[in-house]
């Protein structure tokens, strides 16, 4: 009796005993995955390589879990390589040369095939033009590439900066993160890229001129419509696995119905219905900065910083305004905060920078829509945010914790007299150090540049898009729960037979 129980008992508990080690294993990667990017300040850090055997050999990483390697130092022959390792300013440039060399199909982490839409789409719309036939840019020197000339319209530049980085990737001597490449063939790729620059083209052609019906804005999303969906790529997968940025609030407003099932690149969801946009598929990509961005070692301390509290932005009459209305009155007399209404132009960008770089607090409070790109400028200048928005949608989230960083108050809360200014005073100059600390870590991770570099902006969202894919294939995986039980029951059994023959 008792001995059948037992063998009854047995794989149960073993099975227990597996799905333990896997949970583990599983949080095991995940922190892996966190570590990734979480301290490699860019410029400190720069990049770490495995040493195996022999010194001069830098080993292939495994290229599904490290984009950022691990030095690994395997024996004494390794110790000189490791030492000019641990001294970044001498090899930098070599690493990255071998970095670069390294980069292939098999090595990045994503594939991705681009669509050759006309210029009109992209670099057109910023007035480049090609020799005839020429489709890109040459995007081999940074002379050569399109300079992206818009003043604010630069906020919304994320597709100017992907699809530069995915022409990168197939150029010679560019030296960039190994986390996208260009290939030739859709049926090899995870993801299809539409470069269409959808804020740009809002920004300079949503109006309609004339007698004309529809704008050029307008016109470019229809036909962009109509040849995503004469594709045998977007049949194939119904859009799914296409990436379109829109980061724009308004931008694709034509098409955005038609395309929801594509994977969006967009600043927040304030204008998408659910069903076309939300965080299951979608990717939040920081604004570019306006304001300058302070280097680590000019960044002010906690006493060098004479403002308080710093605000410099627009009235809006909707619901967000009514907020910056209340705020404006609780705080406008106290005279270590500024807070001023008018949007920032040329010299007002100045300003910013300069004001921002010396204040401790600065608030990102709601305006028409959830997100705007002064959260990005206070990050740029280490002044620790505070974040009025009950609805917005931070950048990257998964990997960085903004309460690290970031002060979040409630908008029925902060418009409490008092309250907003009793919790920053009350906040210590150790706390905001460890603020500003992580500060000046993570605000590379929001630097759009050509060419990228490990773990900004352009390299974190090739990343997300990865992650997100990721997770859209367990989403699938799970709908076939019950078949997904059985082999994994399978699995286990012959593991369990596999280990009793062996023994
Ligand atoms: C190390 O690798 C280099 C080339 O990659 C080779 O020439 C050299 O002989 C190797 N040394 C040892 C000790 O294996
Ligand atoms: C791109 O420009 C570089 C020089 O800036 C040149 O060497 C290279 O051949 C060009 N590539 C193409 C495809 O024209
Ligand atoms: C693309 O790849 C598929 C499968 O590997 C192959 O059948 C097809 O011929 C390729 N197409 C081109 C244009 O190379």
């Amino acid at each position: 009796m008792s001995s059948v129980s037992v063998k009854r008992m047995l794989p149960s508990r073993l099975l227990y005993f597996l799905i333990a080690f896997s949970v583990s294993l599983l949080m095991l990667s995940s922190l892996s995955l966190l570590e990734l990017c979480d301290d490699s300040s860019i410029g400190k850090s720069v990049l770490q390589y495995i040493v195996v055997n022999n010194a001069s050999t830098y080993s292939k990483p495994n290229v599904r879990t490290s984009l950022t390697e691990t030095l690994v130092i395997k024996d004494s022959a390794s110790q000189e390589v490791a030492n000019q390792v641990s001294n970044p300013m001498n090899n930098v440039e070599e690493l990255e040369k071998y970095e670069r060399k390294l980069c292939d199909k098999d090595r990045a982490r994503l594939k991705v095939y681009m669509y050759d839409l006309p210029t009109e789409f992209q670099f057109g719309l910023l007035g480049w033009k090609g020799d005839k036939n020429q489709i890109w840019p040459n995007v081999s020197s940074e002379n050569s590439v399109p300079s992206y000339s818009g003043g604010l319209n630069l906020q919304h530049s994320t597709e100017y900066w992907l699809t530069l980085d995915l022409l990168a990737s197939v150029t010679e001597d560019v030296t960039r993160p190994c986390g996208a490449i260009r290939v030739q063939n859709s049926s090899e790729s995870e993801v299809i890229f539409v470069p269409f620059f959808s804020s740009l083209s809002y920004n300079r052609h949503s109006k309609n001129h004339g007698k004309q019906m529809v704008s050029v804005d307008g016109l470019l999303q229809e036909q962009l419509v109509e040849f995503l969906e004469g594709r045998k790529e977007w049949k194939q997968s119904s859009g799914r696995d296409h990436l379109i940025v829109a980061h724009h609030p308004n931008s694709m407003l034509v098409a955005r119905k038609k395309l929801g099932s594509a994977m969006f690149v967009l600043s927040d969801f304030g204008r998408y219905p659910v069903e076309i946009a939300n965080l299951d598929k979608d990717i939040i990509a920081p604004y570019k900065h306006m304001v300058r961005t302070v280097p680590s070692v000019d960044s002010a301390t906690f006493s060098e910083r004479p403002t308080l509290v710093y605000f410099q932005g627009a009235i809006y009459r909707k619901d967000g305004g009514v907020i910056r209305q209340e705020l404006y009155h609780l705080l406008k007399d106290e005279k270590d905060v500024h807070f001023q209404f008018g949007s920032s132009q040329a010299n007002g960008i100045k300003q910013a920078s300069k004001g921002m770089a010396s204040s401790k607090f600065c608030l990102n409070i709601a305006g028409d829509t959830p997100s705007s790109n002064r959260l990005f400028d206070a990050i740029a200048s280490h002044c620790v945010p505070v974040i009025i928005s009950d609805e917005i949608e931070l950048p990257f989230e998964d990997i960085l914790d903004y309460s690290e960083f970031c002060i979040f108050a409630r908008a029925v809360d902060a418009v409490k007299k008092g309250y907003l200014l009793s919790l920053l005073r009350g906040l210590t100059r150790e706390k905001w150090t460890k603020m500003w600390e992580r500060l000046k870590e993570v605000s590379s991770h929001f630097e759009y540049q050509y060419p990228s570099r490990p773990c900004d902006a352009v390299d974190m969202i090739w990343q997300s898009v990865y992650r997100k894919k990721s997770f859209t294939q367990l989403n699938v995986h799970r709908k076939n729960k019950y078949r997904l039980k059985e082999i994994l029951f399978l699995d286990i059994f012959s593991f369990f037979i596999f280990n009793i023959l062996t023994f």
